[in-house]
C-alpha cells in the first residue's frame, strides 16, 4: 500500500492505478463502517484508493476540531489489511494552501436536518469532496447510509457539476445491540452507551408501524418517540423527509420516507436514520433512493 501526502505524489499514484478505481473518503478514526465501504470498493474494482483527512472547514463553530481522534498508524494498518492500494493523507496546508478562496455551496438539500444544526458544515464537506473527486477521479465512490443527508447533498453536487462518477451507498454497520457505528461512540459513558441503543430501537418501532400500515408521518414519529422517551438523552429531532429532496413530509404518503433522528448525550450528538419501508435499507435500495440519478 502506497501512502502519499502531496498532490503531485497523489496524481502519480492515481495515474498508475489505471481507469477503474473505487474511492473511499474518510476522516480517519476508522471503524467497521468505513471497512464495509472499502470491502464494497474492493469487490467492485481492481484498485481502491482511500483518503484520510480531518477536514477543518466542516466543523461548525463550537465543535472541537482539535479533539477529533487521529489514530493514523492504526488506520493505515486497517486499510492495508483491507487491501487498499493507495492512501492519501494530506495536511491542512496541502488542501487549503495560503490564498485558498473557492467554496462550493449546495442550496435546498443542505437547509434542514444537520444543515440547520451545524451551520457551514455542508459547505465544508462539499468543497473538500469536490477537491478529492478532482484529485482521485473515482469510477465509483462509496458513502455510508449513516450520513444520509451528506449522500443526498453530494449526489446533488455530482449531478450539478457533472462529475463523471457513480455513488454507491452502503448500509449502516451496527454493533451487536444495534448502535450505529460512529467515531463519536468512544465519547459515551457506560450508561450513555447502554441508553444509545434506543435510536435503533426507535427506528425499528417506526419500521414495524409502517409495515402494519401506518403511513402518516405523525404516527411514525409517535412510534419512534415512544421508544426515545426512555433514551436517557435529549432528543434533538425526529424527522420524516422525502429521501430525494429532503423536504419535510407532514401528510400521509405511499412514497418512501427517510426517518432521521439525533439524540444528544452530554456533548455527543448521535445520529441514526432509516428508509421506510425498511426493505429499502440495502445497498441497492439505498443507492437507488439516496445516491442514484
Ligand atoms: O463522511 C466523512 O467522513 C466526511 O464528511 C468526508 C466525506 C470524508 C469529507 O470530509
Amino acid at each position: 500500500m502506497r501512502v502519499v501526502k502531496t498532490i503531485p505524489d497523489l496524481r502519480g499514484a492515481r495515474a498508475a492505478l489505471g481507469q477503474s478505481v473505487g474511492v473511499v473518503l474518510t476522516m480517519g478514526a476508522l471503524h467497521e463502517g468505513h471497512l464495509a465501504l472499502v470491502r464494497a470498493a474492493r469487490q467492485d474494482h481492481d484498485h481502491v484508493l482511500a483518503t484520510i483527512f480531518v477536514n477543518p472547514t466542516q466543523f461548525a463553530p463550537g465543535e472541537d476540531l482539535s479533539k477529533y481522534p487521529r489514530p493514523l498508524e492504526r488506520d493505515l494498518d486497517l486499510l492495508r489489511a483491507a487491501g487498499v492500494d493507495v492512501v492519501f493523507t494530506p495536511s491542512p496546508e496541502v488542501m487549503y494552501p495560503p490564498g485558498f478562496q473557492t467554496h462550493v455551496t449546495v442550496e435546498c438539500v443542505t437547509e434542514g436536518l444537520e444543515g440547520a444544526a451545524r451551520p457551514g458544515h455542508f459547505q465544508g464537506v462539499v468543497t473538500i469532496v469536490a477537491k478529492f473527486f478532482n484529485l482521485t477521479q473515482p469510477t465509483t465512490t462509496y458513502f455510508g447510509q449513516k450520513d444520509a443527508q451528506q449522500v443526498v447533498v453530494i449526489r446533488q453536487m455530482v449531478r450539478d457539476l457533472n462529475f463523471p462518477l457513480t455513488i454507491a451507498v452502503i448500509p449502516t454497520e451496527r454493533e451487536a445491540d444495534g448502535l450505529a457505528m460512529s467515531s463519536r461512540n468512544v465519547y459515551l459513558t457506560t450508561e450513555q452507551r447502554q441508553n444509545a441503543t434506543s435510536l435503533h430501537r426507535a427506528l425499528q418501532a417506526a419500521g414495524e408501524a409502517y409495515t402494519a400500515g401506518e403511513c402518516d408521518p405523525q404516527g411514525l414519529r409517535a412510534a419512534a418517540l415512544a421508544v426515545l422517551a426512555d433514551c436517557g438523552g435529549e432528543v434533538e429531532y425526529v424527522s420524516l423527509n422525502d429521501p430525494r429532496t429532503l423536504a419535510e413530509v407532514d401528510q400521509p404518503t405511499e412514497s418512501p420516507l427517510l426517518m432521521s433522528m439525533v439524540v444528544r448525550y452530554g456533548k455527543t450528538r448521535l445520529l441514526d436514520n432509516g428508509l421506510l419501508p425498511a426493505s429499502l435499507n440495502t445497498r441497492e435500495g439505498l443507492t437507488a433512493t439516496l445516491g442514484g440519478e
